[in-house]
Order: structure tokens, then sequence, then C-alpha cells
């Protein structure tokens, strides 16, 4: 079996208070790759989509995972991908993660699944790096574990997968750019040790309520004092919006990874419709066009679907 197809969740970054080190696989939106392992030393990249995205391998997240493969397996193997993007690229929602992340599972597929689950993460932050210039894996790791992870160190590597609660998510994307370039250019370089006492009751508190399923713990938790004040002015209405989810009943909820995205937790399927409806209003207002998620978590993260050829 040489050729494979990958669905590639979206997912939501830092969880709020969890900068760098939390996040969560979403069932929707999701990309989907096909990819077929060459006799070759070469990547050839087609696109399925509107994105425009480059070709280049050198220049593309799914590119440069396989080129790193390839470097590290050494040989006569190469890869051909198409990529259907469904997630938009700078949504905030893990679309270079989803791209990085479904190239590495489909290269260790491909290849007898030689790589442990931490060196397929490590191949796909490669992919992460070119998109956002840092080596993060808060997207990576729930996209190829599914579920919450919590990403305890980058070096070393030591990802903890979280028990996820059955919650609701509510993602709205407002059509406007912010690069994560730019977003984490902006962020200090130096914290109130108040701020981060806060924090990291917020992060311990977080955590606790995901795996005792306590959800008010989980709500009371949603709070984060360092980033969000700094990223939040990058996106239009976002603390209206978010005032008026939590008052439509979510948990809480904030920017997704580094915006524009914001999404919101709720316990149950007709709270996060009325947040979902909250979020329109308040964006149809402004006059910026959206689109909007209402799904749950994905709990299986990247999967394979072998193709018959
Ligand atoms: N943790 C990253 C950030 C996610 O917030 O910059 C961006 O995708």
């Amino acid at each position: 079996m040489k050729e494979i197809i990958v669905k590639c969740p979206g997912t939501v970054a830092n969880l709020v208070c969890g900068f760098d080190i939390l996040g969560l696989a979403l069932n929707e939106p999701s990309d989907i790759m096909e990819v077929k392992l060459l006799d070759e030393p070469k990547v050839i990249i087609h696109n399925r989509d509107a994105y425009n995205l480059p070709t280049d391998p050198e220049r593309n997240v799914a590119g440069v995972v396989f080129l790193s493969v390839m470097e590290k397996v050494g040989g006569n193997i190469g890869f051909e991908v198409t990529i259907e993007k469904h997630i938009k690229p700078g949504s905030g929602i893990g679309s270079s993660a989803a791209s990085a992340a479904g190239a590495a599972v489909a290269a260790n597929h491909l290849l007898g699944n030689r790589f442990s689950s931490d060196e397929v993460v490590q191949f796909a932050m490669n992919g992460e790096k070119l998109a956002s210039g840092v080596k993060h894996a808060d997207n990576i790791a729930p996209c190829i574990l599914g579920g919450i992870s919590l990403i305890r160190s980058i070096h070393p590597l030591d990802i903890v997968s979280i028990p996820s609660p059955d919650l609701f998510v509510t993602v709205i994307h407002p059509q406007i750019e912010v690069r994560t370039s730019d977003a984490r250019q902006i962020l200090k370089q130096q914290v109130l040790l108040k701020d981060a006492i806060r924090q990291w009751g917020n992060i311990a508190g977080l955590v606790t309520g995901f795996m005792k399923n306590d959800l008010d713990l989980v709500g009371r938790s949603l709070e984060d004092v360092i980033i969000e004040p700094v990223r939040s002015i990058l996106i239009p209405g976002f603390d209206e919006v978010k005032r008026k989810c939590k008052e439509a009943g979510a948990l809480g909820g904030g920017i997704s990874g580094s915006g524009p995205s914001v999404f919101m937790l709720s316990r149950d399927e007709p709270t996060a419709r009325n947040v979902e409806s909250v979020m329109k209003e308040v964006y149809t207002r402004i006059g910026i066009d959206f689109y909007t998620y209402v799904t749950t978590i994905n709990k299986k993260g990247v999967e394979v679907v072998e193709k018959q050829v």
C-alpha cells in the first residue's frame, strides 16, 4: 500500500491561559491530504483548493515536513501530496499545523510506522517553524493525538494527553488578517510576578477542571492576564464578543491560537448555538465578514484512510 488519505483536524491552541502549552483538536473543520510514497528523492505538491499556497517544498509547510523525514530516512524515497484545505490559512485554528501534522503522520504511516509519536511531532514542528518562525507544538500535538494536549516541555519534548470532557466549541473566524509572527512579536518579553501567579493558578485550575470534569472550575480558569490583553487589540469587537458569549452561557473562551478566530466552550449544544448567534450579531453589526463553526472536541487526531490503488 503506497497511497493514503489523511484527515487532519483544526485545533485551538493556548486554550486562553496556556500560551504555547495547551491545545485541543476540533471535529470541524479539517483538511484532507492524499499522500503517495515515491521511489525517488523528491517532493511534489498539488493544491486542490483556492488558497494558492506555495508548491515549492522548501516554502510549503507540508513540504518541509516531508523533506525532514527524507533527510532522516535517506535513500530513494519521496512523497507526492494533494492538499485540500478547508481550514483557512491564517484563521488561528491550526491551518499550518494540520498540513504539518498530516504530512508527518502520512509519511510515518507510508514508511511502516517506524517513528514514535514524539518523533512524528518533531517532524511536524518543522512545518510550524516555517509558518510562524517558532517550533511550538500546541496545535501540532492535539492535531496528531486528538483531544487536549499539554506541552510540558519542548526541549526535551514532553507531551501529556489530558482527558477531555464532552464540551461544545463555538468558533468565529472574522475575515481579518492577523499573522502569527506579528501576534508573537507584539508580546512583552517580561511578566510581572503577580500576573505570573494568577496565570499559573489558572493553568493548574484548567487542567484540574478537565481531569475532574469540573466545568465550573474550567470556566473560572479560562482567564489570561498576560497574552490576551496585548493580542486582543488586533481583533475588533473582542471584548464585547467575549462578554456577550459568557452572558449567553458559555463557560468561557478567548483568542484561538494567535487569532483572529475567537472560541468559546459550552456545556451543551443549545448553549453553543446561542453563543454562535451572539458572535454573529456582534460581527454583523461591526461589519466584518465571518465564518462560524459549532463543533465538539476531536478525540482521534489525524485519521489515516487507506486508499485502494
Ligand atoms: N501558541 C501559538 C501562539 C499558536 O499563540 O502564537 C499559534 O498558532
